[in-house]
């Protein structure tokens, strides 16, 4: 049964399942064989469903960790200076692989400026993953090493993703109805 606020649905079930085991394939091969310790760190909390599903699909020992920043936006905009509202509590990140988990990039500005920070905190190495990217709404250049799949420009809900902070347990991805947000 399809949410009555979801115009369609952009990434079903099944297309998200092969999306995650096809990225997690790659970051095994990529990630395999190091003597660094791979940490999947999710951003909080649209992040959340696709890192439980990344997690079990990696064939690799691994930790995960969280943080969270606001972006001082509401509703579907978001103003674009990022903040760290949860840092990550672990003082030598310097043999230490960094995977970012996103659930969506748009602008970019979040992700490039956690790599900058991370870098700046002195980890082995920083790279991104995220389930989707919205090329088209790029502001700062920034390009994820790992992306599920490009979208158009159009709101999306569902998988962690929300619009204040409902839609986040559908088990799909869906284009929000735009009358839900416009008025
Ligand atoms: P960026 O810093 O502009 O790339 O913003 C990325 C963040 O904006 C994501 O982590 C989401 O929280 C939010 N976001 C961007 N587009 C959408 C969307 O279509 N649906 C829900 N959240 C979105
Ligand atoms: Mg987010």
């Amino acid at each position: 049964m399809i949410n009555k606020d979801v115009e369609k649905i952009l990434v079903s079930e099944q297309e998200i399942l092969e999306i995650v085991k096809s990225i997690s394939a790659q970051i095994t091969e990529d990630y395999k064989g190091r003597d660094s310790k791979l940490l999947l760190l999710g951003i909080l909390k649209g992040s959340v469903v696709f890192m439980g599903d990344l997690m079990k699909h990696i064939a690799l020992p691994l930790e995960i960790d969280f943080m969270k920043v606001s972006s001082y936006g509401s509703g579907t905009k978001t103003s674009g200076n990022v903040n760290i509202v949860l840092d990550i509590h672990r003082n030598d990140l310097s043999n230490i692989d960094i995977l970012i988990v996103e659930d969506i990039v748009d602008s970019g500005k979040t992700l490039s400026y956690l790599c900058e920070y991370l870098t700046l905190k002195g980890a082995k190495s920083v790279k991104t993953v995220t389930l989707l990217d919205k090329p088209s709404r790029r502001e700062v250049d920034f390009v994820p090493d790992y992306t599920g799949k490009q979208i158009p420009d159009e709101f999306v809900i569902g998988y962690g993703l929300d619009y204040d902070e409902k839609y986040r347990a559908l088990p799909y991805v869906g284009i929000l109805k735009r009358e839900v947000y416009s008025n």
